[in-house]
This record gives C-alpha cells, structure tokens and sequence, in this order.
C-alpha cells in the first residue's frame, strides 16, 4: 500500500502562503498530477512530501504512516528533478547503481537490478558512457533509471523533461507513462504543461497561489472546471470568457453582451438567478463557437481582428461590440473571414459554462 494522503498541509515562508491548506490522497498505483502556473507551490508541496521542507500545519501519510517526523530517506520515496543531478565522473552504470551501494544491496543482486532498469529504459548500450557523452533525453533517462532501479513506494517527479526539445519531450512523455504502467507505480508529478498533465495524469490537481482549485481526471476537469481560474488554464486556445448582463427576453433567460443576447443553459440560469448576480461570466470553448451566417439569432456579432492559421485548424480571434475577444476554433477546410471583415458568432449554448464574475465560482 503505497498510497499518499495529505490533510490540511500548509507551509509559509515569513508572509507568503506557499500552499493553503491542502488535502488530497494519491492512490496506489496512480499518477496524480500537480500543475498549475509558475510560483502556485508546486516545488514547494512535492518537497513536503519527500520531507525536504518543513510543513508549517498538516499531515502527509505514505501508506498507512504517518510521516511527518520521518527523514526524507527513511521515506522511501524517489524523486527525479528538471535537473538530472547526475555525477559527471561516474559512468552511467554507476550512477544508476548509486542509491543501491548506499543501501549497502549486494553486489550481484546491484548488478541484476541495474542491468534491468537499463533495459527498462533502453541504456543498456551506454552504461560505461559518462553523462557528458549522453544526449539530454538519454541523461533525463538515466536519472529515470536510477529512481526506477530501488523500486520505492513512490516517485516524486519536479518538472523532469522540463530541458527536452518539444519532440523528445512528447517522445518521453509516453515512455514514462508506459514504465508507470508497467512497474504499477504511485506517481505524484509537477508539470506547469497544461497537455503534459491532460494526457499523462490520471488525475490532475490544479493549484493557484497554494490552493487546490480542483482535483479530477483530465476529461472532468476540461469539461466542468470548477472556476474561472481552472477554465481559462485548461485548453489550448483558453476558453472565450465573457461579461454580460443577465436579463430575460420573452421568458428565456439570456447574457446581454452589447447589442446581442445569448441563451443560458437552464441550471446555470437557476443558480445564478438565487445567487442574485445581476452579471455573469458565459464561458464557451472555441470549439463551440462557430461562424454563422448574418440573420442567425442569438448569436453576437465581432470584427475580425486576426486569423491565425495551423495547418489542420484556424483560430478565427474576433472582437465583440464592447470590446471583449472572442477566438473561434475551425477546420482549415473552412474559408477564413478577412481581417476587419464583420462575422456572426453562434455560441453553442448546451456547451456553455457559467461562472460568478466576482468569485469565478462555477454555477450550475
Ligand atoms: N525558500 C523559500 N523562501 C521564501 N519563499 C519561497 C521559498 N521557496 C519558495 N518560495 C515561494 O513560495 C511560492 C511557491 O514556490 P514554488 O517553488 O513551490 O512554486 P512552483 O509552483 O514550483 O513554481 P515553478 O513552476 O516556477 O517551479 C513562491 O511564491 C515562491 O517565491
Ligand atoms: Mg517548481
């Protein structure tokens, strides 16, 4: 049982709150992610768990222990950093037989864990290079190998293909989900890549300014985030968020955006009406913006600012009456509005997502 919980954990440096109060449990066996923007307390939380920080309040269990009072290496947690940390005077093999010299295994047994956490991650051709001989995907394995090679209850990981190229990047982004499949390891790993947590993570916790925003799998947290802030840091282009009023027009509650009027869907209508809100937030991803043909009611009207062209898809990026963006996400098949041309945006309502403007809360 190598599960991780945390309950209220805290840590503050003088006046800054690093992380507010965090609960969450890793499960056995899972790869949790912990994203979110630079500064949110990601380092900061991970070194808590390994037991290189203090917590100023909470409790971190690893399994059924309750570690607090546990040196980091009677934890028997590993921790791969951005920074491979590699000793530039070892070989390769010596430094993935390191952690177990200082625990003192045998040497025959040393050498068969070694050679299979080499074949695991594809070294077994470069165990008497030294790390500057490698390339910076084979030393960012090597560092993989030598966490990999003690088989530790868990696996600790900060940012670890941050100094990859975008290709070796995507490349090793799959090796490691396969090694965590295939060693059935518990994973907590920080990554300020929003694709990085959606496509390794089987769930995702997002912090910002050391709070836990929301906790969920990749899917959940893309199609209902739970606030403003996790809605506009999931998805690439951001989801379109606008301001408007909220009125009813012929019994059908709407969100007045300058001259147009969008239909709410029903729940969020509910919620905001016993809120009280006399203003909201209508978020709509760019997918499920489309453009329309001039007549079409309920949608709003924009100048085209710009057309940004992606090979397999355009981001039409246009500008409503009162001055808010919106970017629409379409198949390069389409024809693409000229620049300052006038469009109509149809918002695709059961797609819709409500948010409080003063509180980003979700609602409905
Ligand atoms: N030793 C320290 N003393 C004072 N403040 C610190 C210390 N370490 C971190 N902080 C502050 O705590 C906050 C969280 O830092 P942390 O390193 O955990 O962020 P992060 O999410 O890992 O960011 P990044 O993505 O840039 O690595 C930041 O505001 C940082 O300035
Ligand atoms: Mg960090």
């Amino acid at each position: 049982m190598s599960g991780i919980t945390l309950s209220g954990v805290t840590k503050r440096f003088g006046d800054t709150i690093a992380v507010d109060d965090v609960s969450l449990t890793v499960d056995d066996h899972e790869l949790l992610v912990l994203l979110g923007p630079s500064g949110c307390g990601k380092s900061t939380l991970l070194r808590m768990i390994a037991g290189l920080e203090e917590m100023t309040a909470g409790e971190i269990r690893i399994g059924d222990r309750v570690v607090n009072d546990v040196e980091p290496k009677d934890r028997d947690l590993a921790m791969v950093f951005q920074s491979y940390a590699l000793y530039p005077h070892m070989t390769v093999r010596a430094n993935i037989e390191f952690p177990l010299r200082s625990r003192k295994v045998p040497k025959d047994q040393r050498a068969l864990q070694v050679a299979e956490a080499a074949e695991m991650l594809d070294l077994t051709d470069y165990l008497d290079r030294k790390p500057s001989q490698l390339s910076g995907g084979q030393r960012q394995r090597v560092a993989l190998a030598r966490a990999v090679v003690r088989r530790p209850a868990a696996f600790l990981m900060d940012e670890p293909l941050s100094n990859l190229d975008a290709k070796l990047r995507a490349a090793t982004r799959i090796e490691l989900v396969e090694l965590q499949r295939r060693l059935e390891a518990t994973i907590v790993y920080v990554t300020h890549d929003q694709v990085e947590a959606m496509t390794m993570g089987h769930r995702v916790a997002i912090l910002d300014r050391g709070v836990l925003q929301q906790l969920g799998s990749p899917q959940e947290v893309y199609d209902r985030p739970a606030n403003l802030f996790v809605a506009r840091f999931i998805g690439t282009p951001p989801m379109n968020t606008v301001r408007g009023r909220l009125e009813t027009a012929g019994g059908t509650p709407v969100v007045r955006i300058g001259a147009d009027g969008v239909e709410l869907p029903g729940a969020a209508a509910a919620a905001a009406a016993a809120d009280g809100l006399l203003e909201i937030v209508l978020g709509v991803r760019p997918e499920h913006v489309e453009i329309v043909t001039d007549g079409t009611p309920g949608a709003l009207t924009a100048t085209v600012e710009v057309v940004e062209h992606l090979g397999h898809e355009q981001h039409v990026v246009g500008r409503l009456g009162d001055g808010q963006l919106v970017t629409v996400r379409q198949g390069s098949h389409l024809p693409a509005p000229p620049a300052k041309s006038s469009v109509r945006l149809a918002v695709r309502v059961e797609h819709a997502h409500c948010f409080d403007p003063e509180t980003g809360a979700r609602l409905g």
